[in-house]
């Protein structure tokens, strides 16, 4: 038995070691850390299970029989984040260079399938050459299956990508289905087709690191949630993303306590809307005012800054914020900032995170690049995306609501629960200044003084409409409250609307504009 335990223990001594200690020294050499040591600090310390350390690859072309695959160059199993169990899986470059062939497949889809069943988040750490190109058919098989078992948890389990090596070709379409990507500065880099092949089909020059590295994802192409400097910042900020994350659809976000009073009364919001109504302020700072221990953790900061996505706590409990940034574009909607947008209410919505909704925007954003880019049906994505969310639902007019934007950030008609309004709010079809060039167009003309005549129109037209009483005396707007008692009231908001249950229509599944 003796002889039987010791075997045991020096063959997974030697699983342990992946591709050996010359291949673990060049992965550190290379600035990275291996798929254990990710795993290992993910999770909670000594928590981790592996599951099928045995298994080995079936391949027989190119003498790969010969080939020594330790863990089929994927390490899998499960543990706890705060307590809270996770199941996870890491390529190991070390191993074939990570690369996916069938068995590999296999125990990725064998994880995913025990999350869905445990209704528990799935964490996968994607450091790959791609499919294994011996495996031929069977590798990209592989790709299938998981591409799949993404799809069908997806708005059941949270599922999220790390990116740290490369992901190239098909493979990007894994991390693609998942509901949050991390990135790392200078080693994740994600591309359908690479340098090379790119050159040779269009003729440009690009970089790996240009074409799809952390940078790229976060900033332009939108692909990618967050990126750090290091895989510790980056492994770190999965585990707080993780504490505002309900394990599954039917759960809801772990509460955590705060000693921050729920009725604290923050003056500077009383002075943080600029009188002048083009001047910007920073909506970051409103979203840290109301929320608990001032603590904001936001998604895609790089990305459309136009509009802020992210979770904050009140009295404990996970909101999801969406606000206009004025200090960007004016807070103006576009293309990019719907589809940021509508992507985080409908993970929100799968995942009973409630949504409060912070507006100052003056319009969908205008020009030709805007009209031909589709901002037409990107738009639409936000007015469906909060239609449908069943989650309560909470609007705060900060300043600007003006036309269709003023709908698209989650009016009453578009099923806000509450809608608040500071008393700097203007609720109208447009801006002043266009509204008075076009109903006040003959005073104007005929004015001896045009441009103070357009001046007096403007604030005329302002006092008049652009305020939220005529909207608060026709119910589209619940109260009008003062700036400093907004984290008591929204607190309110939100414990009244706990009970909240509603119901869309029976349908196979909607139509959303993609
Ligand atoms: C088999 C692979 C492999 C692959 C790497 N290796 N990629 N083995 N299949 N796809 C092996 C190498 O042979 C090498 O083995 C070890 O992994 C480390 O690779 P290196 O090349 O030495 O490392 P590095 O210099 O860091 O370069 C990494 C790399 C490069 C950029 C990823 O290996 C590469 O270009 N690989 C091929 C990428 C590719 O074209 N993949 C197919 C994409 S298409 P030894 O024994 O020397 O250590 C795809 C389709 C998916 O994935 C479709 C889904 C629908």
């Amino acid at each position: 038995m003796k002889e039987k335990i010791q075997q045991l223990l020096e063959t997974k001594k030697k699983i342990e070691l992946g591709g050996g200690e010359k291949r673990i020294q060049k992965q550190h050499e290379s600035g990275k850390l291996t798929a254990r040591e990710r795993i290992n600090l993910l999770l909670d310390e000594g928590s981790f299970i592996e599951i099928d350390a045995f298994v080995k690859h079936r391949c027989t072309n190119f003498g790969m029989e010969e080939t020594e695959a330790p863990s089929d160059g994927v390490v899998t199993g499960y543990g706890t984040v705060d307590g809270r169990l996770v199941f996870v899986y890491a390529q190991d470059f070390t191993v074939l260079g990570g690369s996916l062939g069938e068995m590999h497949a296999n125990k990725i889809c064998k994880i995913q399938e025990m999350a869905l069943k445990m209704g528990a988040p799935i964490i996968g750490f994607n450091d790959s050459g791609g499919a294994r190109i011996q495996e031929g058919v069977d590798a990209l098989s592989g790709y299938g299956k998981i591409f799949y078992r993404n799809t069908m948890a997806s708005g059941v389990i949270p599922q999220i990508s790390v990116i740290l090596g490369p992901c190239a070709g098909g493979a990007v379409y894994s991390p693609a289905l998942t509901d949050f990507i991390f990135m790392v500065d200078g080693i994740s880099r994600m591309f359908i087709t690479g340098p090379q092949v790119i050159k040779t089909v269009t003729g440009e020059d690009v970089t790996q690191e240009e074409l799809g590295g952390a940078n790229t994802h976060n900033r332009i192409s939108g692909v990618a949630h967050f990126m750090d400097e290091t895989e510790e910042q980056a492994i770190k900020r999965i585990r707080i993303l993780l504490s505002y994350l309900p394990s599954n659809n039917l759960e809801t976000s772990p509460i955590y306590e705060t000693k921050d009073d729920i009725n604290r009364i923050e003056e500077r919001l009383d002075e943080i809307v600029p009188l002048n109504p083009n001047k910007p302020y920073e909506m970051k700072e409103v979203i840290e005012l109301i929320a608990d221990d001032n603590q904001f953790f936001e998604i895609q900061p790089y990305y459309a800054q136009n509009i802020i996505t992210g979770y904050i706590r009140l009295n404990g409990k996970t909101i999801g914020v969406v606000a206009n940034q004025p200090r960007i574009l004016a807070g103006c909607l576009d293309i990019n900032a719907s589809d940021k947008a509508a992507r985080f209410i409908r993970t929100c919505d799968a995942f009973n995170i409630p949504l409060l909704n912070l507006v100052d925007v003056p319009g969908f954003l205008p020009g030709t690049d805007q009209e031909y880019g589709g901002i037409i049906r990107h738009g639409a994505k936000m007015l469906y995306a909060y239609s449908e969310a069943t989650v309560p639902k909470v609007t705060l007019i900060i300043r600007k609501a003006y036309g269709g934007a003023y709908l698209a950030m989650c009016s009453k008609d578009l099923g806000a629960d509450q809608v608040l309004a500071w008393p700097t709010a203007e609720i109208a079809v447009m801006g002043p200044e266009g509204a008075a060039n076009i109903i006040f167009k003959h005073d104007i003309a005929e004015s001896e003084n045009p441009i103070e005549t357009r001046q007096q129109k403007i604030k005329e037209y302002r006092d008049t409409v652009a305020n939220p009483y005529i909207a608060a005396e026709r119910g589209f707007v619940d109260d009008v409250i003062v700036p400093s008692t907004t984290r008591p009231r929204l607190i309110s908001a939100f414990d009244m609307l706990e009970s909240k249950r509603e119901t869309n229509p029976k349908k196979k599944h909607g139509n959303i504009p993609v």
